[in-house]
């Protein structure tokens, strides 16, 4: 639930007050200390030191493991698809998801992002029409079920989901169909630095999930310096972080091409309040290694 105290000009709600986003009735995934001790001692350095690319190709080849068959480079809306739907058929789909990926951790993520932007858009939406952009939307699954949830409720939303993978955005398209949501989102085909040349009006919330973190510092603030621009004067924006406690990170680099930037939330906020932002939601999830931040204006 949000906790607001609404003050309404012509155009605007502005959140006055102590912003609680409430995520305590989300059930999250963590991993038992029996896991957590036969990753860090044996299966993260065989990972990091011993499965190289041709390992990994052949377990591709031989195995019909969802998560493997969709790696399609660093951050692919496919890969998050089939980590968000991991359900394992076999014994080497229950290996992988439960100590090679992390698809428990990026669960973890969705249901933390569908439950804060559900609670955003219910406040926003309480008194005026929402406005909502997404930068690196993928095929926009969390986006979707956030507005199928609150669409009833509402004076009226447009969301405009911007990716620079066409593949993603007619999936995304096909999904707000079957949704009956097609006239609320415009999927737009734009990389995250020229977002700015194409608002359709300036949004109340912003939502950036699993973007920054194949971003530079550099790229991430001037990003952040476009969406000062173009957001509603308040507003809210919702980002997430990586951090290294998955202990696969040389897997990752030197397998798979990663090449991840991690931030701490106090980084994030950081570079948030150099932007305006002034009040924040933290989550961690229960692995540690995502994190999702909202900022308010
Ligand atoms: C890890 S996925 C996250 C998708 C979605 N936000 C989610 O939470 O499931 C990252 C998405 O960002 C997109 N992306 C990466 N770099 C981008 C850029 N510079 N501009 C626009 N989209 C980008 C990718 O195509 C991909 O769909």
């Amino acid at each position: 639930m949000v906790t607001l105290s609404p003050a309404i000009s012509p155009q605007i709600t502005r959140i006055d007050s102590e912003v609680v986003i409430d995520v305590k009735a989300l059930k999250l995934e963590k991993s038992s200390w029996f896991d957590s001790l036969l990753k860090t001692l044996i299966i993260n350095p065989v990972l990091n030191f011993i499965f190289g690319p041709s390992v990994v190709g052949f377990f591709k080849k031989v195995t019909r493991n969802q998560i493997l068959a969709n790696l399609h480079g660093p951050g692919s809306w496919q890969s998050m698809l089939a980590h968000y739907d991991a359900a394992p058929k076999s014994m080497f789909d229950f290996m992988i998801d439960r100590y090679i990926a992390f698809p428990s951790a990026l669960r973890n993520r969705q249901k933390l992002v569908v439950s804060a932007l559900t609670q955003l858009i219910e406040a926003y939406g309480k008194n005026e029409p929402v406005n909502l952009l997404a930068i690196g939307c993928g095929s926009a699954n969390n986006i979707l079920k956030a507005i199928k949830l609150e669409k009833s409720k509402l004076h009226g939303l447009k969301a405009q989901l911007f990716d620079f993978n066409e593949d993603a955005l007619i999936e995304g398209r096909s999904k707000a169909r079957e949704l009956g949501l097609e006239k609320d989102v415009d999927f737009v085909c734009s990389d995250a630095n020229h977002v700015e040349e194409k608002v359709a009006a300036p949004p109340q919330i912003v939502k950036m999930i699993g973007l920054i973190e194949y971003l530079s510092d550099e790229n991430v603030i001037r990003l952040f310096q476009s969406i000062k621009k173009f957001r509603s004067p308040a507003s809210s924006i919702l980002i997430s972080s990586i951090e290294p406690r998955h202990g696969i990170e040389r897997f990752l680099r030197r397998t798979l091409n990663f090449n991840l930037n991690y931030r701490s939330p106090e980084k994030l906020k950081q570079l948030l309040s150099g932007i305006g932002y002034t009040k924040f939601n933290t989550f961690s999830e229960p692995t540690g290694i995502f994190n999702v931040i909202v900022g308010h204006v």
